[in-house]
């Protein structure tokens, strides 16, 4: 059911220097930074030739991400997203088979413009997965 891995996303407590780190000392091409407001999220997008890096730093007061950044000060893998074709149907695959959906378990627009869910890392060995229908 999953196809490609779209990006592994690392949430940082401070963009511009996660940016400039992945610019310059690792001589990556980086997005311009883009906020989120409806996922509490500012990031930004490293290509690199198989996949992206979503760096993303906390948006407002409610960030999903704050939390975790108090858990993890310096940073840290905060999840992966694996391309699905068809969102609604991989969602009741999953929910069938016992699988948590985040949030009320609707599709969200995520940075590509594209319908996204979250589903609980308790479910997928300790680990955020996101799906993204492409
Ligand atoms: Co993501």
């Amino acid at each position: 059911m999953i196809g490609r891995l779209n990006h592994v996303a690392i949430a940082v407590p401070d963009l511009q220097a996660g940016a400039a780190l992945y610019r310059e000392t690792l001589g990556a091409t980086v997005s311009a930074p883009q906020a989120l407001p409806e996922h509490g999220v500012t990031v930004v997008f490293i290509e690199l030739p198989n996949t992206k890096i979503e760096l993303l730093e906390p948006l407002g007061p409610d960030s999903p991400i704050a939390k975790f950044l108090d858990g993890n000060p310096a940073g840290g893998m905060h999840h992966i997203c694996y391309e699905v074709d068809d969102i609604l149907e991989a969602r009741e695959k999953l929910k069938n088979a016992g699988a948590r959906v985040l949030g009320d378990g609707q599709p969200r627009i995520g940075a590509h413009g594209k319908p996204v869910l979250f589903l609980h890392p308790k479910d997928f060995t300790g680990t955020l997965v996101e799906l993204e229908q492409v």
